[in-house]
């Protein structure tokens, strides 16, 4: 398993900043396999939008640049061609249910579920918000992209 599309809403704040987080960690860990990582949007509205600002500077303050990502609605081929399609919240999982091909829906994961000692399970949406919910989304995104090194690890040696 080594390619993992991350998912959200807009893919302009939580699903960019997931992808960037994951990726920075699996090239410090020098993870084994490799892993190709995207990221998508269940909506439609910000096709070709870069992250939103508040989400660069976020990831920017933590040591991970996302400046050059641009958002993309998710295709019903991308249960074929990922191996892990993680959802930020519920009701991602929920478009993500209804949308993936027979056979393929235990592809679908919450992200957090690689985080249990977040306490939570859905990164809350900052769209709305202010910088404090972006700063935030990345302390439950930074704990699950090592929990999901650590899962990715672990299916490798057993
Ligand atoms: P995201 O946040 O799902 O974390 O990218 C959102 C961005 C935009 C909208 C909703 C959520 N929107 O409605 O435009």
């Amino acid at each position: 398993m080594n390619r993992i599309l991350f998912v959200c809403l807009g893919n302009i704040c939580r699903s960019p900043m997931a992808e960037g987080v994951f990726h920075h960690v699996a090239m410090n860990r020098g993870l084994i396999p490799p892993v190709e990582v995207d990221s998508a949007g269940t909506g439609s509205w910000h096709i070709g939008d870069p992250p939103d600002s508040r989400a660069q500077h976020a990831a920017a303050t933590r040591g991970v640049d996302i400046s050059a990502q641009q958002a993309r609605q998710i295709h019903v081929r991308d249960f074929e061609v990922f191996d892990l399609i993680v959802a930020m919240d519920r009701s991602n999982v929920e478009n993500l249910q209804s949308l993936a091909p027979q056979g393929l829906h235990g592809k679908i994961r919450l992200f957090l579920e690689f985080a249990p000692v977040a306490g939570a399970l859905e990164v809350p949406d900052p769209y709305y918000g202010g910088e404090a919910g972006f700063d935030h989304a990345l302390d439950l995104i930074e704990a699950a992209a090592h929990g999901l090194a650590e899962y990715i690890e672990a299916e490798v040696r057993s």
